[in-house]
């Protein structure tokens, strides 16, 4: 009989102390949301004179090859300053999300300049105000190395999508070349610290996990700059 109590005793003590740590990580990742929002608030001014070197070494024709292959209503995350916008074809119905109002502001200039009509939103990926099945393209360049949850954030872009639906990615990612992951691994927690940028991750883990149908990888640059096209299952 004492050792039923002991058993019974144990089991609560477990649960409590599970439900505490689901607390304190949901609290948590409330915390790096928020680090992550402020970060990219303050860069907001300097971010395309930044990544304007970024694109021009390593990301060759990645925007275009992303945005050129959308269509229909076309969701995308994380949209920063909007630097896709202009590769989006024209038929396209185009919403965009991001965490920083900033960021989102110089985007929606970008998009006044250009005669673009598109809806942009202050929005969470990991948390998208938008119903199931939604869109027929969801994309995200230099997203899914940000976000704090990128699980959350690919199972809300499964969510979003029609069945039969495209995610298309450009991303940097953990290199599969010796060399190129012990730099990455090396600078890895200073980026995260003053950047919220994650060096090291492998976005196609959670795709997969998802139950995504990869169509299309496509690497380059010692295997750090990856696009990819996904589909999910009709
Ligand atoms: C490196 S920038 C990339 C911006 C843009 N996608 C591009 O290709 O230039 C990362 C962006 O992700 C946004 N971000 C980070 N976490 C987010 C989240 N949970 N939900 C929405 N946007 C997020 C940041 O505010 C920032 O604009």
């Amino acid at each position: 009989m004492a050792g039923a109590a002991t058993v019974v005793v144990g089991t609560k003590v477990a649960t409590a102390l599970k439900s505490r740590t689901k607390t304190i990580d949901a609290s948590a990742e409330r915390d790096e949301t928020e680090r992550v929002r402020r970060i990219y608030d303050k860069a907001a001014n300097h971010y395309d004179r930044a990544i304007g070197l970024m694109e021009k070494f390593l990301l060759g024709g990645g925007r275009r090859w992303v945005c050129s292959q959308s269509h229909g209503d076309v969701l995308e995350i994380a949209i920063g300053t909007g630097r896709n916008l202009p590769y989006y074809p024209s038929s396209v119905s185009l919403t965009g999300i991001d965490l920083s109002p900033d960021m989102l502001a110089i985007a929606r200039h970008r998009a006044e300049e250009s005669g673009r009509n598109v809806a942009l939103h202050v929005g969470d990926a990991q948390a998208l105000g938008f119903p199931d099945g939604q869109f027929d393209t969801v994309v995200s360049t230099l997203s899914l190395c940000t976000i704090p949850d990128e699980r959350r954030a690919v199972a809300e872009v499964r969510r979003v999508l029609r069945p039969g639906g495209r995610f298309l990615m450009l991303e940097h990612v953990r290199s599969p070349v010796l060399p190129a992951r012990t730099v990455q691994r090396m600078l890895d927690p200073l980026v995260v610290r003053l950047q919220a940028d994650h060096l090291l991750r492998e976005p196609l883990q959670p795709l997969r996990a998802e139950g995504f149908e990869i169509e299309r990888i496509e690497r380059s640059k010692w295997g750090i700059i990856e696009r990819v096209s996904a589909r999910k299952p009709a």
